[in-house]
């Protein structure tokens, strides 16, 4: 999969995506990352990637010329592209999932009051939120995204099934999870986990996953609860 992002913060991005495990995914090939500096498509000595809004009011907007040239300069048959906007669709789990279907993602990084309407129309495939809150610019918004799709794609965490049974996976936030020692400061690991007795275990964490989603997530919760009984039905 090939991601670019447009940014005129080009080291916000390799802070976020050269470590870990988007570094190794980009080793190994599984992904190529390009940060494209928004400023290289401007042709004034300033570099200017932004103007005042029309209309008045407080703020700059960022300018189409610049982003449609840098578009159009990585733009090939299979791109989709991504404008990172609080006003987007709320990015999601099974969004991630159908983002790694996809060979090209090109994001668009706001910043400022956020771009000029034309690329939106014009340009634009996708919109994404992250939630609903305002960050100061979009190379968060593309970096959590880039990070959610690049993590399902096979072979990127190693363990094929790693990303099954996760939070969102079936639609429940996930059972908790422990390690050693058997005990700490008093607190005890539940027995079950240790009986070796998989069938026991699976139930287990079924339940708990299922309380959990009740309790944090109702929303989460009367989705699942609606299709199992559909299910059922
Ligand atoms: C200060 S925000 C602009 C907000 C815009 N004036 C509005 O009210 O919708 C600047 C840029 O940050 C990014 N951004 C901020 N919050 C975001 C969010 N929750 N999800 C996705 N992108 C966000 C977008 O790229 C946006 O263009």
């Amino acid at each position: 999969m090939n991601i670019d992002i447009i940014t005129i913060f080009p080291d916000m991005v390799g802070a976020i995506l050269g470590e870990s495990i988007m570094k190794r995914a980009a080793e190994s090939g599984q992904v190529n990352f390009r940060v494209v500096n928004l400023r290289d498509f401007t042709h004034d000595t300033h570099r200017t990637t932004d103007d005042r809004p029309y209309g008045g009011g407080p703020g700059m907007v960022m300018k189409p010329e610049p982003i449609f040239e840098a578009v159009e300069s990585l733009r090939g048959d299979n791109t989709t592209v991504i404008l990172t906007t609080p006003q987007g669709e709320r990015f999601s789990q099974p969004a991630a999932g159908e983002l790694t279907g996809h060979s090209h993602l090109v994001f668009i990084c706001g910043h400022y009051e956020g771009v000029d309407e034309r690329v939106r129309e014009a340009l634009v495939d996708r919109e994404f939120s992250i939630g609903d809150y305002v960050l100061t610019n979009g190379v968060l918004p593309a970096a959590v995204i880039a990070d959610a799709v690049v993590r399902l794609i096979p072979g990127v965490l190693g363990g094929e099934g790693a990303t099954d049974e996760e939070s969102f996976g079936e639609g429940l936030l996930e059972y908790p999870h422990y390690t050693r020692p058997p005990e700490f400061r008093g607190m005890k690991v539940p027995e079950v986990l240790s009986s070796g007795d998989h069938g026991r275990i699976a139930r287990w964490r079924r339940e708990q996953a299922e309380a959990r989603t009740r309790e944090r997530r109702p929303d989460l919760w009367e989705r699942y609860d609606r299709l199992r009984r559909d299910g059922r039905e």
